[in-house]
């Protein structure tokens, strides 16, 4: 049954109530706390703006960071419900409660299209144990509540789950209807061929979602610290490559899988190799990977080589659906960044549906320039991969259906 969406809401003159996700990358420059990237604020801002224009009164929740359930400042919302006021150039009252008479008084005086931003959930202990008394108390506040917190939906918290208990209506927003259509939709009935890049450090972390993944795609990549698992299963030498030793068992497993299921499994051919992690170490191609001429001990394996990059991008340029999640390098270090830019490059002009499943993949594609180029781009992190591993969210099962 689909969830009651926002559009489906008399909102005017109401208190609404929306989990936001503002748990955002900050940097402090001269004391001051620096947003480094707004994605998910400006991401928030089409259920904000339609809010204001419905003449509700929006009262915004969210965690930013694990300040453990107590008050830690550098983890207060007041900065970000400043920077939210330059965005929708209207006021966002900010209230230093989460709870009780603070909160009450100001959403009491709001009016029709003001703004109010509760402290960080995070503050209270209750808010992760999911405490029915706190989530009551939130509930007190709103007449009305709208998740649009995707990439806090696999937390069954008091702000994203247990509040919609108390509440009689729970929405669904635009972001997290975005977020759905893409990872889960679009991904149900993928154009084909479909095929995934999967990568990251570890294959322990994928295991869930590469098997949910062969039930659907026809080709997948394996880059990053992760090949390495699968190439020591394969007797291939990886030197002093990142490994998780107690998985080569789960990567021949994975292997095996692909193989029943007809997917096409594929390691990068070669790398390219340093015997420091750092900018500027001397590094150099690994040339074709075997079991007879691996990565020499003392090296490790820090970016795709040029055949891998020849071969992923030549997939990339037949593909329909293409998802990527996970780096094949240490793009932060310019010596390693080639590979992961090139499969940026090769998604921008691709004419496929390019969905970027969250984490490192969407820093890389911003750092390449190429984000306006990719069809969706994910805000959820960990979010992103349990919906992908076909896991039901909390934050979205708890909200109320459509009738
Ligand atoms: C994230 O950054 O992935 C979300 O905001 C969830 O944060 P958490 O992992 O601290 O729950």
């Amino acid at each position: 049954m689909p969830k009651l969406s926002i559009r489906d809401l008399k909102v005017r003159g109401k208190r609404v109530l929306v989990r936001v996700d503002f748990n955002v990358p900050v940097e402090e420059r001269d004391g001051k706390i620096v947003i480094t990237d707004d994605t998910r604020i400006r991401e928030a801002l089409p259920t904000i703006n339609w809010l204001r224009e419905h003449g509700a009164k929006t009262i915004l929740m969210s965690h930013f960071g694990r300040p453990k359930g107590k008050p830690v400042e550098k983890y207060s919302l007041r900065p970000i419900g400043d920077y939210l006021h330059t965005l929708i150039n209207h006021p966002v009252i900010f209230s230093h409660d989460t709870i009780g008479k603070i909160p009450e008084e100001i959403i009491a005086h709001m009016k029709e299209g003001d703004v109010a931003l509760l402290e960080n959930v995070r503050f209270q202990p209750e808010e992760e144990a999911n405490d029915p008394e706190f989530a009551k108390a939130l509930a007190k506040l709103g007449d009305l509540y709208v998740n649009d917190a995707f990439g806090a939906a696999h937390r069954a918290h008091a702000s994203t789950a247990g509040i919609t208990k108390f509440i009689s209506t729970a929405a669904i927003g635009f972001l997290m209807e975005k977020e759905l259509r893409y990872l889960h939709e679009e991904l149900d009935r993928p154009g084909k061929p479909f095929v995934v890049i999967m990568g990251g450090a570890k294959v322990s972390d994928k295991i869930g979602v590469l098997k949910a993944l062969m039930e659907k795609a026809d080709t997948i990549l394996i880059c990053g610290a992760m090949a390495n698992t699968f190439f020591k299963a394969q007797g291939i030498p990886i030197g002093a490559s990142r490994v998780e030793a107690d998985k080569i068992d789960l990567a021949n497993e994975l292997l095996a899988l692909a193989k029943e299921k007809g997917v096409k499994l594929v390691l990068p051919a070669d790398a390219i190799i340093a015997q420091e992690v750092k900018a500027g170490a001397p590094s150099r191609e690994s040339g074709t990977l075997t079991p007879e001429h691996g990565i020499p001990d003392g090296w490790q394996n820090l970016d795709a080589g040029p055949e891998t990059i020849a071969r992923f991008t030549g997939e990339i340029a037949i593909a329909k659906t293409i998802l990527w999640n996970g780096p094949p390098g240490v793009f932060e270090i310019p010596d390693f960044a080639k590979g992961t830019f090139a499969i940026a490059r090769a998604l921008a002009q691709s004419n496929a549906t390019t969905i970027i499943g969250g984490g490192d993949s969407v820093t890389a594609v911003k750092q390449a320039g190429v984000a306006d180029k990719m069809t969706f781009i994910s805000t959820g992190g960990g979010a992103s991969l349990e919906l992908l591993e076909g896991k039901e969210l909390p934050g979205v099962a708890a909200l109320s259906e459509k009738s």
